[in-house]
C-alpha cells in the first residue's frame, strides 16, 4: 500500500515555519505545530525543547476510520516518516500514540489512564519555569500547552494573594503562582500520581511546600468541606476536566451539567474583591446563563488562546467576580 503524505508534509512544513519564527518572538519553546488541519490527516502534532534536545508528540486522533490493523499501522508509520523529515529530526525524537478505538466517553476516560509505558520524565522551560513532562507514560504529558497564556495571567495577578488550583493536574498553574508571588496556595487534585508529579514540579522550581500545599481529594467534596470551615481565597482557577468518573470521588462529573455549581462553590470561598478563572476543553460547551445573573462573567477566551491554537477552540476561559462585591459578605 503506497500512502501519499505529500499534502500533510506540505501543510506540515509551512506550519513549522510560521510557529518557528512566532516561537522565537515570543519566547515559547514547546508548542503545537498541527492539529488535523488537513481532514484526511487526523493527527495533533506537539514539539518540545527538553534539556535533552527537541521531541516531538505525535498523537492520532480517532475519526472512527475503518482500515484493517496492517493498515493503520503502515499509516501512522508513513505520517511519523514524513514528519521527522519535514522536521529534520531522526524518527528517535518522536513519540507516537495511537488511539485506541473506543467510544466517545470511554476515550475521555482514556485521557487519564496510564499506557503501562513508565516513559521518560524530560525537563521543560516555560516563561523561566521548569516543569517535568513525559511524553509516554500517558495520553497527556504534563503540562497543557493551550493554557500557557492563562498560567501567565494567574502568575502576573499572583502577587501577595492566597490562590486556590482545583483540578491541578501537575500543579503547572500553582507553579506560576507560587513564582508570581503568591502568599500561599493550595493545590487539590484528585489523582496521587498527578499530586506527587505537582510536588516534583514545586521542588524544581524552588517552592516552599509549607506555604503551598498539594492536597489530593475529590475537588467537589474539598469546596464543600473549605466553605464550612470558612476558608477564603483571592485568586481561583477551575479547570475541570470534559467528564471524570474515577472510582475514588462520589458519582461522576460532567463539566456541562456540574459547572454551575462548582462556579457557586469556589465564589462562596472567594472574598470580595478576588478573581475566579473557570476554564474547560469541552467543544460544545456553553455556559449556563443564570451564573452572569449571580456573578460578574467575562468570556476572555480570545485572550487566552494562544497563535499555536488560533481557531481550534481549544478552550473557554471565563473570568468571574463578585456582583458589587457582595458574594463574600464575610470579606
Ligand atoms: C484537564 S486536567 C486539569 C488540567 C490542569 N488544570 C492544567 O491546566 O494543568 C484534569 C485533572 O482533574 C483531575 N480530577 C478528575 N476528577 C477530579 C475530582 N473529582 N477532583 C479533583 N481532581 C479531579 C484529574 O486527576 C486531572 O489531573
Amino acid at each position: 500500500m503506497t500512502i501519499d503524505t505529500e499534502p500533510f508534509a506540505n501543510r506540515l512544513e509551512k506550519n513549522a515555519r510560521h510557529l518557528a519564527r512566532w516561537a522565537k518572538r515570543a519566547g515559547v519553546s514547546c508548542y503545537r505545530i498541527y492539529d488535523c488541519d488537513i481532514p484526511e490527516f487526523p493527527v495533533i502534532v506537539d514539539r518540545y525543547l527538553t534539556a535533552s534536545g527537541v521531541r516531538i508528540h505525535l498523537q492520532e486522533v480517532d475519526t472512527g476510520w475503518r482500515q484493517t490493523e496492517l493498515e493503520h499501522r503502515q499509516w501512522t508509520e508513513a505520517i511519523a516518516l514524513a514528519l521527522a523529515r519535514v522536521l529534520g529530526l531522526a524518527p528517535s525524537a518522536l513519540v507516537v500514540k495511537r488511539r485506541v478505538r473506543q467510544r466517545v466517553n470511554r476515550v475521555l476516560e482514556a485521557q487519564y489512564q496510564p499506557s503501562g509505558v513508565a516513559g521518560e520524565d524530560l525537563l521543560v522551560e516555560e516563561s523561566g519555569h521548569r516543569f517535568i513532562v513525559n511524553l509516554e507514560a500517558y495520553l497527556d504529558t504534563g503540562l497543557f500547552l493551550d493554557h500557557r497564556i492563562t498560567r501567565g495571567l494567574v502568575g502576573a495577578r499572583a502577587a501577595g494573594k492566597r490562590f486556590l488550583n482545583l483540578f491541578a493536574y501537575t500543579g503547572s498553574f500553582s507553579v506560576y503562582a507560587a513564582k508570581g508571588g503568591a502568599r500561599a496556595s493550595v493545590t487539590v487534585d484528585l489523582s496521587n500520581t498527578y499530586c506527587s508529579w505537582a510536588k516534583r514540579n514545586f521542588e524544581l522550581n524552588g517552592i516552599d511546600l509549607r506555604l503551598h500545599s498539594i492536597v489530593r481529594d475529590d475537588a467537589i467534596a474539598w469546596l464543600k468541606r473549605a466553605r464550612a470551615a470558612g476558608e477564603r481565597f483571592d485568586l481561583i482557577m477551575l479547570d475541570p476536566p470534559s467528564f471524570s468518573n474515577s472510582k475514588r470521588m462520589q458519582g461522576i462529573l460532567d463539566v456541562q451539567r456540574d459547572h454551575a455549581s462548582l462556579i457557586d462553590a469556589c465564589m462562596a470561598i472567594l472574598h470580595a474583591r478576588g478573581e475566579l478563572f473557570f476554564s474547560n476543553n469541552l467543544r460544545s460547551f456553553v455556559l449556563d446563563p443564570d451564573i452572569a445573573l449571580r456573578h460578574q462573567v467575562a468570556n476572555i477566551s480570545a485572550r487566552t488562546i494562544p497563535e499555536d491554537f488560533r481557531d481550534k477552540r481549544i478552550h473557554q476561559t471565563f473570568r468571574i467576580t463578585a456582583r458589587d462585591g457582595t458574594a463574600d459578605k464575610n470579606n
